[in-house]
């Protein structure tokens, strides 16, 4: 895949109407912090396009990135966090579940989880909820994998594999947004689903 355009087009805060895109839409979901953000930034070969920060729960709208005009990037809101007061977390779980309920266009959902850590409780009812709203897996991208060994890479993919109850067809990508591990390998997923 050749990025040739990366655009933030839509910002969609709290109560907003779900926008119509007409395009495919790639969903990205998971806790607060777990590099949503660099994820795209890294997808798009940019620095700092998309904001990342030292501060979890800054991404607080849906943000819609034109993706070379062929799809989007839908980056949700992380979940998780726990300074974020509970009322707050309540309204914008409802939001986001209007969003996977009401947009027509969800071609993938990619539930990123971070790779040194056994998937929480919140991700694990993540995935399940996601699960059975879609009917299939969404695809896991396990972030920061720069801060393991490669044989810990090989064995904290099987865990989260096997906490999620994922079947051995779930795709599991290792992914560095520093490194750029398993950048290769997502731009080859999403091609195949494109074609
Ligand atoms: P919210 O917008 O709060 O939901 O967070 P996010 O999921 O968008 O996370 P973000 O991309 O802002 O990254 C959070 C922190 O993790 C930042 O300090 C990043 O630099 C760091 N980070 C993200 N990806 C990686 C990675 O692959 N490796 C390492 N070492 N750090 C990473
Ligand atoms: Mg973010």
């Amino acid at each position: 895949m050749i990025i040739k355009k990366c655009e933030l087009e839509k910002i969609i805060g709290l109560g907003n109407k779900i926008p119509d895109t007409k395009k495919m839409e790639f969903v990205l979901v998971g806790r607060s912090n777990v590099g949503k953000s660099s994820f795209i930034n890294t997808f798009i070969n940019r620095k700092n396009y998309a904001r990342t920060s030292q501060t979890p729960g800054k991404t607080r709208t849906i943000n819609y990135y034109n993706i070379n005009d062929k799809f989007y990037f839908v980056d949700l809101p992380g979940y998780g966090y726990a300074k974020v007061s509970f009322d707050e977390q309540e309204k914008w779980s409802k939001f986001i579940n209007k969003y996977l309920n009401t947009s027509k266009n969800i071609e993938e959902i990619i539930m990123l989880i971070d790779i040194r850590h056994k998937p929480s409780e919140k991700d694990i009812s993540m995935w399940q909820w996601l699960l059975q709203v879609t009917g299939y897996e969404p695809i896991v991208i396990a972030t920061k994998s720069d801060k393991l060994k490669k044989t810990e890479i090989m064995h904290n993919i099987k865990m989260i594999r096997d906490e999620l109850l994922a079947t051995s067809e779930a795709i599991i990508i290792p992914f560095s947004a520093m490194t750029r591990d398993g950048l290769k390998e997502i731009y080859e997923v999403i091609d195949k689903i494109m074609k």
